[in-house]
């Protein structure tokens, strides 16, 4: 059976401000889905929340971008919406960026990771949900993960991941793709995806098989209504075991705290700490940027879990180092590399203070 999995996600409303999710909007979120699940559309879903973010993850048989599938969390987030508006949650409805829903949640404002396989005789699949980061995020986990013998050392000792993995990257400013077969074409791959704020890993495909190991959510919000209305919170799913990377080997990267852009008005970098979700509420400084993990066993579509993969004292030490490394840039206040570079910033006076100086600069 053709199975799919579909992680849909929006930003319709934080509580406080734009730092947690209030539980009313996942109780509205979990009843359209229950509705969705009787009539059919849907074999399995689970409601969480990372930060101001709603996560819808659900099972289905009818394949990447179905319309159906996307009209239901669509209306799930209007729905949810209008309980945000009525407790006059903090940006109400931001990520729903157009009145009327046509076809695909893409484009729209909703992040969307999804994959279509063949479920195997046991699936483990992780779900990582990010707060306060882009989509770029993800690139160098997905980077140590399929590609790093450091990190996975079945790349080097498990015969069915011995042939590598391929990348397919996506260009988000311009809108294009490209394929890196790795590990022949590693350092090619990594002039373009140490570059996240442009370049994105879109998914992974297992040389072996040809069988899809990932996906990820790849919008830019602020790009896709031209003006800032929210960061794009992105969510990835990887697959696990046998032809893939273990569990313990999809984690590790997370072990290692590395820096994201995101963190407060989408315009500083900041550390992406692992945390359980009952942790991913990024109070400080609106921060520092969080990501969680839900583990799932996959059974004909039965999402049995989650299991909170970084509620786990394991991780005590990356959390550490990443609130040292968030102290560390909260040093430089206004400055960068904390600050991102002018034109990256989701916030900016730049245009408005420029005109008004203009006149006084000199030449030298
Ligand atoms: C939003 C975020 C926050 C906001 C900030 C200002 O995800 O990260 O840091 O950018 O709280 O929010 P507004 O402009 O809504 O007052
Ligand atoms: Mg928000
Ligand atoms: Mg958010």
């Amino acid at each position: 059976m053709k199975l799919t999995l579909s992680v849909i996600k929006a930003d319709i409303g934080g509580w406080v401000g734009h730092c947690g999710m209030h539980p009313d909007l996942m109780a509205d979120g979990e009843a359209s889905l229950a509705k969705a699940k009787k009539s059919g559309l849907i074999i399995d879903y689970h409601v969480t929340k990372c930060g101001d973010d709603l996560q819808f993850i659900m099972t289905h048989t009818h394949g990447v971008d179905n319309s159906e599938v996307h009209e239901m969390a669509w209306n799930a987030f209007k729905s949810a919406t209008v309980v945000a508006k009525k407790l006059k949650l903090h940006g109400a409805g931001q990520d729903l960026l157009v009145d009327a829903f046509s076809g695909n949640v893409k484009g729209q404002g909703p992040g969307v990771a999804e994959m279509e396989i063949e479920e195997r005789e046991a699936e483990p699949v992780v779900v990582f949900m990010a707060d306060k980061t882009a989509s770029g995020a993800w690139n160098l986990p997905l980077y140590s993960i399929f590609g790093d013998p450091f990190n996975s050392i079945g790349l080097v000792i498990s015969s069915n991941m011995h042939k590598g993995f391929k990348f397919e990257v996506h260009d988000v400013k311009e809108s294009k793709k490209i394929t890196f077969d790795c590990p022949e074409e590693m350092y090619d791959l990594l002039v373009f995806i140490g570059s996240p704020s442009r370049y994105s890993v879109k998914a992974v495909y297992s040389r072996e098989t040809g069988e899809i190991a990932a996906s990820s959510s790849t919008q830019k919000l602020s790009m896709l209504a031209g003006r800032y209305v929210g960061k794009d919170d992105p969510v990835c799913i990887v697959r696990a075991q046998g032809i893939f990377p273990a569990v313990g080997e999809v984690l590790e990267p997370f072990a290692r705290p590395h820096i994201v852009e995101g963190w407060m008005r989408g315009s500083h970098h900041g550390p992406l700490i692992p945390v359980a979700v009952r942790e991913a509420v990024p109070t400080r400084f609106d921060g520092p940027p969080r990501v969680i993990g839900a583990g799932f066993q996959l059974a004909n579509g039965r999402l049995v879990g989650p299991l909170d993969m970084f509620d786990d004292i394991a991780f005590n030490n990356a959390r550490q180092q990443g609130l040292d490394m968030a102290d560390m840039l909260r040093r430089h206040g206004p400055f960068e590399p904390h600050r991102l570079p002018l034109d990256e910033m989701e916030y900016t006076t730049l245009p408005q203070v420029m005109k008004k100086l203009q006149h006084r600069f000199e030449s030298i």
